[in-house]
């Protein structure tokens, strides 16, 4: 699995290479840092199942269309927003397969979703009619999740299949919302991926297509403890039942429905490309309507900031070796100082409700880092990049930060505060230019040194003045009411 993984960094499609070279320099640095965090969950988290069965006792004899099922058709009624344009059957199926990262097909129309088959039918409005001659078939597939050129990751991705004709099966289950449909597979299984592959699309994707609409979410591998994790956020996407489509056995109408997810690139909301201009901020409210109901912070006033000191735990690498000489120096400079250290299994309420009250956050890039996207604007937020993960650092968590309006500050550490010297020695490529050792993919090899086998033990004296710094931030941030 993780060598697969790595045969990524080798994929360029011949339409890539035509590209201009710095796009596709700054794709392959994105796969990279993405593939980094991924090693790290594979190599970390494995326990997460990775490939669930597909129930094949599913009755498929629904596919097989019955010319004697007319007059049981249930015909739902027309879909709340008249449909944009009237168009041929062919028309009412219509994909974008446009972009670099992802592809998204729509029925624009009523449609049947046969959860067994992974099909939507164009409900046929003419099924009634056996004398009606049969139109031409219209079959796309797509498989929805915003990896495209990712061979081995979409192998993993349920394909959905959309059809006009021959006939749609019956509706068993109506529904006045449209269907979104994508997987929660892929990378889900690191906090970071989460929202970078998983949730900032979505988000992006209903911002996109159903602004101010409901939807009816259908997934691909809506895990147990992924649904449980995130029950607050998918409820604020919808308020409609979750349709599961690997195990789901009825089947369910829609009046219009769309596959696939929207992605602007990593950690990125365009509000160009989104008809509403939605941004981060806007992101971060919603973030907030979903876990911000909770006042059980008490909300005194603060004579102190309060610091997050964002920790790793577990032997995964990058550790704060100093963690409690960190804190003992943030105590000194005037914060309060609350160390976090989440697990898979911290409830996102509870750290949300931390991290929306507290003035900064300090940690070393890491997964945990993506609760950054819980701080205030105007919060102070100081990664600590340890040696060569300074594109990783930027990417994943600089980019989100600035455009949510946080006070984003970063601690690149020397060669003397990387466990790396102690390792190989200060005059060794690896520790004296990471950048140049690493070349420009990201090796089995250098994923596990810089991301895997590194450990960080912080210069108080240099790192104090960032604290200091960051202190004077977040009091001014604190003394404006927050
Ligand atoms: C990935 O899949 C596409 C489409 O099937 C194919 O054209 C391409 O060569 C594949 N790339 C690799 C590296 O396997
Ligand atoms: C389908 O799978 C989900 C997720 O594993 C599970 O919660 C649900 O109970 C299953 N439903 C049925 C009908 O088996
Ligand atoms: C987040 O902070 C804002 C501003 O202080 C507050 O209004 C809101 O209730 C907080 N949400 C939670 C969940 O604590
Ligand atoms: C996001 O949009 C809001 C409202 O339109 C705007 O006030 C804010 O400045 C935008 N944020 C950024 C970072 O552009």
């Amino acid at each position: 699995m993780r060598e697969s993984a790595l045969g990524l960094l080798q994929i360029r499609s011949h339409r890539d290479m035509k590209k201009k070279k710095k796009k596709r320099d700054q794709s392959t640095t994105v796969v990279i840092a993405c593939i980094a965090i991924l090693l790290l969950f594979f190599l970390f988290h494995f326990n997460f199942s990775i490939i669930s069965t597909i129930n094949a006792t599913l009755d498929r004899k629904r596919l097989v269309p019955k010319s004697i099922r007319n007059g049981k058709i249930v015909h739902p009624p027309p879909p709340p927003t008249p449909t944009p344009r009237k168009s041929t059957r062919a028309e009412e199926i219509s994909c974008d397969r446009a972009h670099h990262t992802y592809d998204i097909c729509s029925i624009n129309g009523p449609t049947v979703l046969d959860p067994a088959a992974s099909t939507f039918f164009l409900m046929d409005p003419t099924s009634r009619s056996i004398s009606t001659p049969q139109k031409p078939l219209v079959v796309e597939k797509v498989r929805p999740y915003a990896r495209k050129s990712e061979n081995s990751t979409m192998s993993r991705i349920k394909e959905v299949t959309l059809v006009a004709g021959p006939r749609s099966p019956k509706c068993e289950i109506q529904h006045n919302a449209p269907a979104l449909v994508f997987s929660a597979g892929g990378y889900t299984g690191n906090f970071f991926h989460e929202f970078n592959d998983g949730f900032i699309p979505l988000y992006i994707t209903v911002n996109s297509i159903f602004p101010d609409q409901e939807v009816v979410l259908v997934i691909s591998k809506a895990r147990d403890w992924w649904i449980s994790k995130y029950k607050e956020l998918l409820r604020t996407f919808s308020k409609h039942p979750i349709i599961n489509l690997d195990n789901d056995t009825t089947t369910h109408c829609f009046p219009s429905a769309t596959v696939g997810m929207i992605s602007h690139g990593f950690m990125t909301i365009n509000p160009a490309s989104i008809p509403s201009s939605k941004n981060f901020t806007h992101f971060r409210a919603f973030l907030g309507k979903a876990y911000g109901r909770s006042h059980n912070l008490q909300n005194l006033p603060k004579s102190r900031p309060l610091l997050v000191l964002a920790g790793r735990s577990g032997g995964v690498g990058r550790l704060l070796l100093n963690q409690n000489e960190v804190k003992l120096e943030a105590e000194k400079v005037g914060f309060d100082v609350t160390v976090f250290e989440p697990t898979p299994g911290t409830p996102l309420k509870e750290a949300y409700a931390l991290i929306n009250s507290s003035h900064a956050m300090v940690g070393i890039h890491g997964a945990a880092l993506t609760h950054s996207l819980f701080l205030r604007p105007g919060a102070v937020f100081l990664q600590v990049v340890p040696l060569g993960a300074e594109w990783v650092a930027e990417v994943c968590f600089e980019r989100s930060a600035r455009a949510m309006g946080i006070e984003y500050m970063e601690y690149r550490i020397k060669a003397e505060e990387s466990s790396l010297m102690d390792k190989y020695g200060k005059d060794e490529m690896i520790v004296k230019d990471p950048a140049g050792f690493r070349g420009k993919k990201w090796s089995h090899e250098a994923m596990a040194i810089y991301l895997k086998e590194q450990n960080v033990k912080l210069d108080m004296v240099r790192f104090g003045k960032y604290l200091k710094e960051a202190y004077l931030k977040a009091k001014k941030f604190m003394d404006k009411g927050q």
